[in-house]
């Protein structure tokens, strides 16, 4: 398990080196000013939604302006080429699912030992509603012809993802299936308005139970292919080490979860309480959260509340009393439908992804 940072001084030292200075709940926690990269604050974990201006924002490029009026294409293998403009997607029929999105270096700061990335904590990961048309529909429209493999989205954004290659734009790809799926969604709102800038306006991919990296912001263009891309984005980021070596792209989320309350080392007194957090996983909904205070030995299950959708983050809480005075070791532990159960311990690897181990939260009770 990774090891608990008891000590106050430590977590403000460690914090205030990494991320710039941010008055608290003012705002997101800001990781990088230029491209914009923030985390939702802590106090803001405990809500189902999150507010769109607290939503995590992660970009790998400045985000982008087009001088003409946007238009979304459609090409590539298909049986006829397409454009669509906002007005084409307002006359669509609209679908809103709820939506955890978790960036996939989430927690990297908790890696020992440390890896490059932003150093994010608790807070890349939000909820939102989100609202738009299913992909499929537009793809049914174009008609995919014969042998199509994956389907390419381009964003507006554009720069040097690394200084050892090109200029290029933000590029991911799904496979067909993925695509197809009736829950891939082109979303233009988020929790009953328009996207914002920060968030992909005017239409962005939503993959549901996908990490963020997925989820294409500020789309350009929608290219049908006959084989399988291999971009920077698909092979050079977002991939995890096998045991044997061999580079796996990462896709679906999986199982985790994190204590909203109480925040590491607050002083608590010997009376009930409280504790509470969210759970998720990428596909299925969540069985069971199970709390322990001894940092692991004993586990007991917490009541699951508030809203249960298959795709967004799931609240819990359990009433705890501390036996005596004393320091804890408090963790949670979910498992979902499909029988995945969310690791004691984090896998490390070098580009520092998918960051799900149980996290401890050290308190102190007087
Ligand atoms: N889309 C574009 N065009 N450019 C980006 O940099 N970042 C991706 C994804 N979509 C990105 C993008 C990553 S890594 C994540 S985690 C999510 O957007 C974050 O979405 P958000 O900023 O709306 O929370």
């Amino acid at each position: 398990m990774n090891t608990c940072k008891c000590s106050k001084a430590e977590f403000d030292r460690e914090r205030n080196e990494t991320l710039s200075a941010q008055p608290e709940g003012k705002g997101l926690v800001t990781i990088e000013e230029e491209p914009i990269i923030g985390e939702t604050p802590q106090a803001i974990l405990k809500s189902w939604l999150t507010p769109n201006p607290l939503f995590y924002i992660r970009n790998h490029y400045t985000i982008p302006e087009w001088d003409s009026d946007w238009e979304l294409s459609l090409g590539g293998h298909v049986n006829s080429a397409l454009s669509f403009t906002l007005h084409d997607f307002h006359s669509f029929p609209i679908q809103t699912l709820p939506v955890t999105l978790e960036c996939a270096g989430n927690n990297r700061s908790d890696l020992e030992p440390q890896v490059p990335g932003n150093p994010f904590q608790n807070g890349a990961v939000s909820t939102a509603i989100w609202a738009g048309v299913p992909l499929r529909h537009l793809l049914e429209r174009a008609g995919i012809s014969e042998g199509a493999v994956e389907v390419l989205f381009e964003g507006y954004d554009a720069g040097q993802p690394d200084p050892s290659v090109d200029v290029q734009p933000y590029l991911r790809s799904l496979p067909i299936d993925v695509a197809m799926h009736p829950d891939t969604l082109l979303a233009y709102e988020m929790n009953g308005e328009p996207l914002s800038r920060e968030h992909g306006y005017p239409v962005r991919l939503v993959v549901p139970g996908w990490y963020g990296m997925a989820s294409v912001k500020w789309l350009k263009r929608i290219t049908v292919l006959q084989e399988a891309f291999e971009g920077f984005f698909q092979t050079d980021r977002y991939i995890v080490e096998s045991d044997d070596g061999e580079p796996v792209p990462i896709s679906k989320m999986h199982v985790k979860s994190l204590i909203s309350w109480p925040e590491p080392n607050t002083a608590l007194t010997v009376q009930s309480h409280m504790i509470n957090g969210m759970a998720w996983s990428g596909f299925a909904h969540i069985a069971k959260v199970e709390v322990s205070d001894d940092g692991g030995e004993t586990w007991n299950e917490a009541d699951l509340v508030g809203p249960r959708y298959r795709y967004s983050w799931q609240q819990w809480n359990i009433a705890w009393t501390p036996k005596s005075a004393g320091h804890y070791t408090l963790v949670a532990r979910a498992t979902d439908e499909d029988g995945n159960i969310q690791p004691l311990e984090t896998r490390w690897n070098s580009l520092g992804y998918i960051i799900n181990g149980v996290r401890p939260v050290c308190v102190e009770v007087s």
